[in-house]
């Protein structure tokens, strides 16, 4: 019945089966709801004692349908509105059908397909790794709307409900029982569907807490003390985390504690109203579109076709310094053999001894056994002996930044490894089409390039050199997603594109130093705009002598070539800090900050003589617009030069090996979301003031003049 497969066995156990016809996923539509309401009034006229919500396709349910949420607008809202309130009454009729009603989770139900859930009477999940419950919808700038929020508060009470909704916290079935989301677990589908009929048989006629007599919220209400003061500081700590730029949590944080002061019916309004605010906001359409993109991705929208998905078995790691041995922890924990070589045997052992340390940290918080522990460690084998690489299908070479070096190790190595396996290098500077030279088949070279810290940060680029085979690409990508990182895919060209434009970001910060801005107040509006941490910051963590000799060094390849690395701001403010004044970074001196041993960092106060003019006024707002212009303007020329294939591969490389603000939907899609023509003028704008490194590069114009988004 229009989806909703309805079964009812000899005890008048209905089974209801959610496989929505024409979708790989069952999603909340008009399809959904019409279906779920003709069901609805089957199970009210029939006998029935009990009802077990499942679904028939691999997911349980996705939440709302996110194209026609991303396309609506004030024209359309109203009706929107409509369909919303409409699903609202639809679980309402479901929990107070005066019978109970299990949801049997076969596998993820996150968003609108937990609401469903969390209408039901009780909740018992299929255990299952991959399965995922929560309500993220706050990484989509929006909120629950389908009820989440006034039901989860009510279930679980503020304290705890409150930081999985703002953080959209997806949990594995094992955690969601943990946290109060499920009731029950079971092993397999078969045990599920029985322990849901156990369930419904002990409980005849079961009410939700809310309806019942003198229901209280967990933990009392905002008029409670402890929760009044929880929620005066809450909306600060909040601020402090986003700065004021995501409406979402802002959102979420007043429709639950709002919604907790007022009766069931009142707080869905409530809710509904807060949604309804968010579903029309630009960070709520940007981070959607990001989504798609995402998606996009991970389906392989930039992997070559035509080669059949591969594995890799065995790695070899060159070099077991901060790289390698972060890279050999995030393979062996997805069972890759791991071939881990350094100098000395010590260096190795060091190498692999990262990977005891971060599963010690697991083991103590209970999050693995120390079975799972020894296993993972037993993957990874230290050495000094190249020949130990034998039957090694990719290798990957991490070892200190330097051309010769890398060429001539990678050429020793490459003689062991097995038939048929290609070679990276995780350079995060050196142009791979060189390296590729030390190989025999630089069909088979390719740039893996990770961020530090590895099992921290989801991305990997991708690069391929000239020569680089798209075979090579196709079995890199698999790796990457083997690893269950994200890949984008680049072009070869200096820095590649996460780290050219990172360093249009740290120049920015250097120029504005230079031109006498207030260092404290570069680093505090970087921040502010929505960037993690200042560039002044940045530039002392990856340390001043460590930029300055990636810059001589692109010099010389680029002098090699015949051409010449301009000197920017960076070149300048660095060449006075490491100067006579030996600032070479937070791990050495100090760099702009000092280090003291205890307390916390401190502006070093010489730069205030070297650099700052107190009659310089530059507008916050031009601060913080060149340090996102600049960034993405540098993305387009990316765009433009090939180096980046993809403006999917754009935002996400931007948001997730960069930092750039997450509301903007990437470096692009900012651009779009600002709207071409308006980007433009604002850019003109500050090449006048400030640079014609603000001037809008010829895509840019071109896309502007022709009404064209980047997508
Ligand atoms: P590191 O200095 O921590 O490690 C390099 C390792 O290579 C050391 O353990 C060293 O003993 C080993 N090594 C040097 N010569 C060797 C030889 N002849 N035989 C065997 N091993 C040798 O450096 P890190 O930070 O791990 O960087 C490695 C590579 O990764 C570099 O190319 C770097 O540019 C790149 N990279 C670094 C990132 C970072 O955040 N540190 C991020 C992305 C890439």
């Amino acid at each position: 019945m229009n989806g909703f497969d309805y079964q009812k066995d000899a005890e008048n156990i209905v089974t209801i089966s959610m496989d929505l016809p024409g979708q790989p996923v069952n999603t909340i539509n008009k399809a959904f709801i019409d279906g779920l309401e003709a069901t609805l009034q089957r199970l009210e006229r029939d006998e029935v004692a009990g009802v077990i919500l499942t679904s028939g396709k691999d997911s349980f349910l996705a939440g709302g349908d996110l194209k026609e949420i991303s396309a609506l607008s004030a024209d359309t809202l109203p009706a929107f509105a409509a369909t919303l309130q409409r699903l609202k009454s639809c679980l309402r009729r479901l929990e107070t059908l005066d019978k109970p009603v299990v949801a049997a989770i076969n596998s993820t139900a996150l968003g609108g397909g937990y609401e469903l859930c969390l209408a039901c009477h009780h909740r018992i999940a299929l255990r299952d790794d991959k399965s995922r419950i929560g309500l993220p919808e706050v990484s989509l700038g929006l909120l629950p709307g389908g009820g989440g929020i006034v039901r989860l508060v009510r279930l679980l009470g503020l304290e705890k409900a409150l930081p999985l909704l703002m953080e959209g916290t997806r949990l594995s079935p094992d955690r969601a029982l943990e946290a109060g989301l499920i009731e029950e677990l079971a092993a397999d589908r078969e045990t599920l569907l029985s322990r849901a009929r156990a369930w419904i048989r002990d409980n005849p006629s079961p009410r939700q807490p809310w309806d019942e007599k003198g229901y209280r919220i967990p933990g009392g209400t905002p008029a409670h003390p402890k929760v009044a003061q929880m929620l005066m500081a809450a909306p600060a700590m909040l601020r402090k985390k986003t700065r004021g730029l995501l409406p979402a949590p802002e959102a979420i944080l007043a429709a639950a504690s709002e919604g907790a002061l007022v009766d069931f019916a009142a707080a869905q309004r409530i809710e509904s109203s807060y949604f309804l605010q968010l579903v029309l906001t630009p960070e709520a359409k940007n981070q959607i579109r990001f989504f798609f993109q995402l998606n996009g991705i991970t389906g392989g929208s930039s992997r070559p076709e035509g080669f059949a998905k591969t594995s890799v078995n065995r790695l070899g790691i060159l070099g077991a310094g901060m790289m390698g041995a972060g890279i050999a922890y995030v393979a062996a924990k997805v069972g890759i053999e791991v071939v881990l070589l350094d100098r000395t045997r010590q260096q190795a052992e060091k190498g692999k001894a990262y990977s005891a340390q971060v599963l010690d940290r697991q083991l103590s918080k209970g999050r693995i056994t120390r079975e799972q522990k020894d296993d993972l460690l037993e993957r990874i084998q230290p050495t000094t002996e190249m020949n130990d690489f034998a039957g090694c299908d990719l290798l990957i070479e991490a070892v200190f930044e330097d051309r010769e070096l890398k060429g001539r190790l990678t050429g020793e190595a490459e003689k062991n490894l097995a038939e048929g396996a290609f070679v990276a290098s995780n350079t995060s500077t050196l142009p791979i089409t060189e390296l590729a030279q030390a190989v025999r088949r630089p069909e088979n070279f390719i740039g893996l390039h990770f961020f530090s810290p590895v099992d921290k940060m989801p991305l990997v680029e991708i690069i391929c050199g000239q020569k680089t085979s798209p075979q090579t690409l196709a079995k890199a990508f698999d790796f990457v997603q083997q690893l269950r990182k994200t890949p984008i895919v680049v072009n070869d060209s200096l820095g590649f594109f996460t780290s050219r434009v990172f360093s249009t970001f740290l120049d920015e910060g250097a120029a504005l130093l230079e031109e006498g801005v207030d260092p404290l107040l570069i680093d505090n509006l970087a921040r502010l705009a929505g960037m993690p941490v200042g560039p002044l910051t940045v530039m002392d963590e990856v340390s001043q002598q460590l930029l300055v000799k990636v810059r001589k060094a692109n010099r010389e390849l680029l002098q090699e070539r015949g051409e010449v690395l301009e000197e920017n701001a960076t070149d300048r403010v660095l060449a006075v800090l490491t100067g006579s004044h030996g600032r070479e970074g937070k791990a050495y001196n100090g760099g702009f900050y000092d280090y003291p041993r205890e307390g916390r960092k401190t502006i070093w106060a010489e730069l205030y003589t070297l650099f700052r003019k107190p009659e310089v006024e530059i507008s916050r707002r031009d601060i913080q617009d060149r340090i996102l212009f600049r960034q993405a303007l540098e993305a387009v020329r990316c765009l433009e030069e090939g180096v980046l294939r993809s403006v999917a591969d754009g935002n996400v490389g931007s948001i997730f090996g960069i930092g750039f603000p997450a509301h903007t939907g990437g470096q692009l899609q900012f651009i779009n979301s600002c709207g071409l023509q308006r980007f433009v003028a604002r850019a003109r704008q500050l090449e006048q003031l400030y640079g014609e490194r603000f001037a809008p590069p010829a895509l840019l114009l071109e896309k502007a003049a022709n009404h064209e988004l980047f997508i």
